[in-house]
């Protein structure tokens, strides 16, 4: 079985180990953008220009692809599944887990322009956040800085100590470039919040279609 990854950059390959971990017998092939990152401030227009030809490549190769990036899953993904000949395993802002979890009410969504611009997005708050208040910390230059390792500590901490000060509990990673610092974040959060990134229920999902793929 052969497992296609997909991110505009550096975010992709944090998710890449988590799969290599779990499935160890699994081939991964990585694929990103790098001429085209960061792409939280492109429209969905653009992105699909960008992607599509990346995907259909990486699909000549791969039974299943991940596209680990929430950008590109909240905006474009319906589009590109009518158009890649293999089944897509999106990464989404855990909105839904992180509502069930609060106690406090208040949860932050730390995410790119694009995907907090997206309607995906709004109907995930829409339908399991209703009741609840969403803060949405200014990320906006974090993907570019990880990807060209400037991000400093100083920044993640005024985003995250004003996110628990509001009484934030839980803190909701919603690009995978900021699962290289996650741990930072937990760090700073200090048992305040707690934080949630997706790639755990993606492995499963892919467990799910890597055995239904190997029985046909
Ligand atoms: N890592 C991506 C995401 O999950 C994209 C970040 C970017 O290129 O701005 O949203």
């Amino acid at each position: 079985m052969v497992v296609g990854v997909f991110d505009s950059g550096v975010g992709g390959e944090s998710v890449v180990e988590a799969i290599k971990k779990a499935l160890p017998d699994v081939e991964v092939i990585f694929a990103d953008d790098k001429k085209n990152v960061p792409y939280g401030s492109k429209s969905p227009d653009e992105l699909f220009k960008l992607v599509e030809p990346i995907l259909n490549k990486l699909s000549k190769k791969c039974d299943v692809i991940v596209v680990a990036c929430n950008t590109v899953s909240t905006t474009i993904i319906n589009e590109l599944r009518k158009v890649i000949p293999v089944p897509l395993i999106a990464m989404e802002p855990m909105v839904k887990p992180a509502a069930a979890l609060t106690k406090s009410g208040v949860i932050a969504v730390c995410a790119t322009p694009a995907t907090l611009a997206s309607r995906r997005y709004a109907w995930l708050k829409n339908e399991y956040a209703h009741d609840i208040k969403v803060l949405e910390p200014n990320c906006s230059d974090w993907s570019y800085l990880i990807e060209t390792n400037q991000m400093d500590h100083q920044k993640i901490r005024d985003r995250i100590d004003t996110a628990c000060d509001e009484d934030a509990d839980v803190i909701v990673l919603g690009c995978t470039h900021y699962h290289w610092i996650e741990e930072d974040i937990v760090k700073i959060a200090n048992g305040r919040a707690e934080v949630l990134q997706p790639e755990q229920p993606v492995i499963e999902q892919l467990k799910r279609v890597l055995g239904n793929s190997s029985q046909h």
